[in-house]
Formats: C-alpha cells, structure tokens, sequence
C-alpha cells in the first residue's frame, strides 16, 4: 500500500517505501523535460530529490524528511531572513550551472516557481523540488517570478503572512545580485497565464509588481 504524503496543485505525491515517493501529475502529462532538468542539475551539484524513474505522468524520486520552507517559516523554526537568505542563494546558485548546449552567456536554467512552498529543509539542507516549469532564460526572469510570487501574498488583504512575506521579499531583493526589474513585465504575463490563479489574484497582479518594483529600486 502506499500512502498519500500530500497533494499539490497539480499533482499527488505517494510515499513508496522510507527512501522513495512517487509524485503524479492527476491530469496526466509528461515528466520527460522535467526529470532530465533535474538530473543534469544534480550532475551539476544543485540539490535536487534524486530521480529513479520517470515514465508518462509519473515521477519517482528520493523522499525528501522536513518541512517546506513555507512551513518552517510559519513555524517560526525557519527566521525570517534566513529564509530570504536561502532562496536569494538557491536562485544565485542554479543560474551558475552551466547550460547544455553552448548558448548566449546570459541563458540560463531556470526554475520559475522557486518560492517557500518548493524548497524542503532537510537536514542535509534545503532542496527544491517541483521543476515543472523550468527551462532556459535569462536569470533575472527567475528572480522576477520568485519576487512576484512572494509579493502576491505580501499584498493580500488580511493574509495571515502578508506582513511576514513583504520582510522576507526585502531580504530576497536585498541579497539577490540580478535586477529582477528588466524581467518583471514577462514574470506579470507568465502569472496572468497560470490558469490556476484566481480571478483576484489576477486582478492584483499589477500591485504586486508595483511592491517588487519599489523594494528592488531601494536594493539595486
Ligand atoms: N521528493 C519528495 N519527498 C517528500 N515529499 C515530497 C517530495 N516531493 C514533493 N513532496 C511533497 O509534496 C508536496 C507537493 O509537491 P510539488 O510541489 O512537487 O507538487 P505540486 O502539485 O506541483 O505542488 P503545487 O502545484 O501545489 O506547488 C510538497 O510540498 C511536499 O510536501
Ligand atoms: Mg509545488
């Protein structure tokens, strides 16, 4: 029997046994790009649940032990600007992994989802999963998605972490080197696409960019 460890947005992740979990994307797909992604980072020394099989919609991978990053924050196990500290370094640290195919220098890996909920604290230290959207591209559309993510919450009227994710969005920007401000217009319609955000957040969109613009002016 296998258990159901959680179930995202998109797809349900079953523990298999101690060492691994199945995830599976519920509407089908393929996981094809996303496991070579993630097994060439891994090459490369990026932290990453190691990938054992990758067949249609199905994913196994190592099974990670601890919290998101989302729920160590909230837990108060996770400070704050540690918390910003580490994904401004997990984003530093992916795009300095060198691209397959020899490209313009400012191509780069790309996560685009890399937010508190994609990285799990593990003892052996933090590891980002759920690669679905990565590709190549510039860096700093990276920050941009990220810092958006981040200021959508900050921005929700009367959400729980609204005033702990506009800190953290600070040290983001604070420690990151790109200027996300070059990319934010393309992370704005790449958010606008996402079928899964509501209609409100979609409709504060813009104020969110309008918060990544103004602390990123402060830091850059
Ligand atoms: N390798 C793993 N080991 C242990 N737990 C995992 C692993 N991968 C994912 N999980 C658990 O499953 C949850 C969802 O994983 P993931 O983000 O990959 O799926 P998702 O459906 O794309 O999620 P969402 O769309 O909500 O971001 C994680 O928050 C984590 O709790
Ligand atoms: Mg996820």
């Amino acid at each position: 029997m296998t258990a159901l460890l959680a179930s995202g947005r998109d797809a349900d992740v079953y523990a298999l046994d101690e060492r691994r979990v199945l995830r599976r994307y519920r509407l089908g797909g393929d996981v094809t790009a996303e496991a070579a992604v993630m097994r060439y980072v891994a090459d490369h020394g990026y932290p990453v649940p190691r990938v054992y099989e990758a067949t249609g919609a199905d994913l196994i991978l190592e099974r990670l032990e601890g919290p998101t990053m989302l729920q160590a924050l909230a837990d108060g196990s996770l400070d704050l600007r540690d918390g910003g500290t580490v994904l401004a370094d997990l984003l530093e640290r992916l795009h300095k992994v060198r691209v397959r195919a020899a490209k313009d220098p400012g191509t780069r890996i790309l996560h685009l989802d890399l937010h508190p909920e994609n990285v799990v604290m593990t003892e052996g230290g933090p590891v980002v999963i759920d690669w679905r959207n990565s590709t190549e591209g510039p860096p700093e559309l990276d920050v941009a998605m990220s810092a958006l993510i981040v200021a959508q919450v900050a921005i929700e009227p009367g959400h729980a972490f609204a005033e702990r994710a506009e800190v953290f969005l600070d040290v983001l920007l604070s420690c990151t080197r790109d200027n996300p401000l070059s990319q934010l217009e393309a992370a704005v319609r790449r958010r606008a696409a996402d079928p899964a955000l509501t209609a409100a957040e979609q409709a504060h969109l813009h104020e969110a960019a309008l918060l990544v613009t103004t602390i990123s002016r402060a830091h850059h």
